[in-house]
């Protein structure tokens, strides 16, 4: 997203004056893109330039890529859609020998050679892309020999943000179980949110999808003039939560009996929001697939605009976001852990309380809105400005270091006990209720999306937030050179136990241990804001 969206990397936010394009622009163009896509599975020796040259017999190609996971996978974007049906007209269903086929026609493609040896004999290897992050170790090298902390922030965002292919095969990937979705639901969409259009999403995560069912027979109004209205014969049900679990339930077992690499397909209907997970092998994604979430589209619409009016923030998010998986603060199983969409709104929050702030509230955005950016979805009112250009970049110039040491003593001190985080008026409320971290959701305000969490994790939080802004605030005095190849900055923030780490390392140059809890109670006390940090109370 970052690429399409047209945010640059590294430079300061309030400098980066290319136009920027809106939400809605980027989902359509990388939509229109993935319909002329296809996915095909390669034999491991095969020649490029012949592979593209028999593909190119279907059209002209835009783009493709290789990547590799279980085999060889290929991309190929056409010019034209045309080409697509063209290229599976030629296309057979194969014949099993004791199995099966289910006669599915997909725009994912199994490439056989006739003669495999005319085609090894050419020894290219095919460049891949690669989509996975950086081990531990290989982050931990790049982050020491950073010149300096905001250098490792933005190297950590350079690292593990998606890539321009694993965005395409993510939009791809949508498309195909459109396809699926589209043989009961004529006109429907498959849409990805979340973290993968956000300009969040870390490579590797999950791919949230919704079937979106609102477009399907929706006329525009000179269409429907006359004495007559016609509507469809349709099926009714007694709530719109059963109406969703009827047609999740149905998409649920098309995809696990006809889908094309869609494996492991669970059916998790009664959660709060109904879905349908499963994870597509060929593109290696873990799959979420809902339907009726437009707030949730808004939401990664709204983040994604906070991503792009300002480089600094996702380089923060980022490095919050790895720091909380390197202590086990998050997961990627469900639980009382805070969720990375929290932490994301915590970061949020956090740089609209700066002074000079370096976001705006949702409430602003909302008074810079016109006509046509009012969006009121199940009578929550969801209107912001959508155009980025429109808004005036931030005057603050702190650096990324001075905001990272920040974000731990703010969030290390917050009276989580008594307020609430509230991007929309940015500015901290009273809980309206005694769960342990309260984060309002932006549209449904009713609503805590922090519900989750429970005591003993926003304190695991709190304590580690304290360590790691004690710990940054000693590296000042005494940085290791770069030659001693020791962590420091942030890569020390991100070893697995600050703890011990942080005790071996001071032990190794021998301050006494009543000097370090001097230290270390001094640095929270002078940075307490409330008078009452313990998270405990009520
Ligand atoms: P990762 O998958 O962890 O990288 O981040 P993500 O932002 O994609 O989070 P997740 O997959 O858990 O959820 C996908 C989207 O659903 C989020 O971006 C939000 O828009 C929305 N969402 C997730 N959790 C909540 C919640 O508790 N309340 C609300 N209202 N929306 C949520
Ligand atoms: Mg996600």
């Amino acid at each position: 997203m970052h690429t399409a969206g047209g945010t640059g990397e590294g430079e300061a936010g309030s400098e980066d004056r290319t136009p920027k394009k809106k939400f809605s622009e980027v989902q359509k163009e990388r939509r229109e893109q993935a319909q002329r896509t296809v996915l095909i599975h390669c034999p491991n020796k095969i020649s490029e330039k012949k592979f593209l040259k028999y593909l190119s017999q279907h059209g002209p190609i835009s783009h493709h890529f290789f990547y590799e996971s279980f085999g060889l996978y290929a991309v190929v974007e056409f010019c034209q859609k045309e080409s697509v049906t063209s290229l599976q007209n030629v296309t057979r269903t194969p014949s099993m020998g004791t199995e099966a086929a289910i006669p599915f026609k997909s725009r994912f493609f199994n490439l056989k050679l006739k003669n495999p040896s005319s085609q090894t004999s050419e020894k290219s290897s095919i460049p891949c892309s690669n989509h996975s992050p950086p081990s531990s170790k290989k982050l931990s090298e790049l982050l020491c020999y950073a010149e300096s902390v905001d250098d490792q922030l933005n190297t950590l965002l350079k690292e593990f943000q998606l890539t321009e292919e694993d965005i395409k095969l993510r939009y791809l990937t949508c498309s195909l179980i459109e396809d699926l979705a589209a043989a009961y639901f004529q006109d429907c969409t498959v849409r990805p949110f979340g973290s993968s259009v956000n300009s969040f999403g870390k490579l590797g995560c999950d791919l949230d999808m919704f079937l979106d069912l609102d477009e399907i027979g929706k006329l525009n109004t000179s269409k429907t003039s006359g004495n007559f209205l016609m509507e469809f014969q349709v099926k009714n049900v007694p709530s719109e939560r059963i109406a969703t679990q009827k047609i999740l339930s149905v998409i649920g077992e098309c995809l696990d009996h006809f889908g094309p690499g869609c494996v492991g397909v669970q059916k998790i209907l009664n959660a709060r929001c109904p879905l349908v997970r499963f994870s597509h092998q060929a593109s290696g994604f873990q799959c979420d697939l809902t339907t009726n979430n437009r707030i949730a589209l808004k939401s990664s619409e709204l983040l994604y605009m906070y991503g792009a009016l300002d480089s600094r923030v996702r380089a923060l998010v980022f490095s919050i976001r790895c720091w909380a998986r390197a202590h086990s603060l998050t997961s990627s199983i469900p639980g009382s852990w805070i969720t990375n969409f929290s932490l994301t709104m915590m970061v949020i929050f956090f740089l609209q309380r700066r002074s000079p702030p370096i976001l705006p509230t949702l409430d602003y955005l909302k008074t810079l809105a016109d006509a046509e950016d009012k969006c009121i979805i199940e009578g929550h009112n969801c209107t912001f400005i959508r155009d980025l250009n429109r808004i005036k970049p931030s005057g603050n110039t702190e650096t990324l270091e001075s905001l990272l040491k920040e974000f731990f003593e703010y969030f290390g001190n917050f009276a989580f006990n008594k307020n609430s985080i509230n991007i929309r008026q940015g500015r901290e409320q009273n809980k309206p209720e005694c769960s342990p971290l309260h984060i309002q959701n932006p549209f449904e305000t009713s609503l805590n999306i922090s519900k989750n969490v429970n005591q003993s994790q926003l304190q695991k939080f709190v304590d580690l937030a304290r360590e790691s802004a004690w710990i940054l605030s000693q590296e000042d005095k005494d940085r290791p050179s770069p030659s001693s190849n020791q962590p420091w900055g942030l890569a020390m923030l991100l070893q697995p136990s600050v703890v011990s780490s942080v005790s071996l390392a001071k032990k190794k140059r021998r301050k006494p241990a009543s000097e370090r809890i001097k230290n270390l109670l001094e640095s929270i006390k002078s940075h307490s804001p409330e008078n009452d940090t313990d998270t405990n109370g009520k």
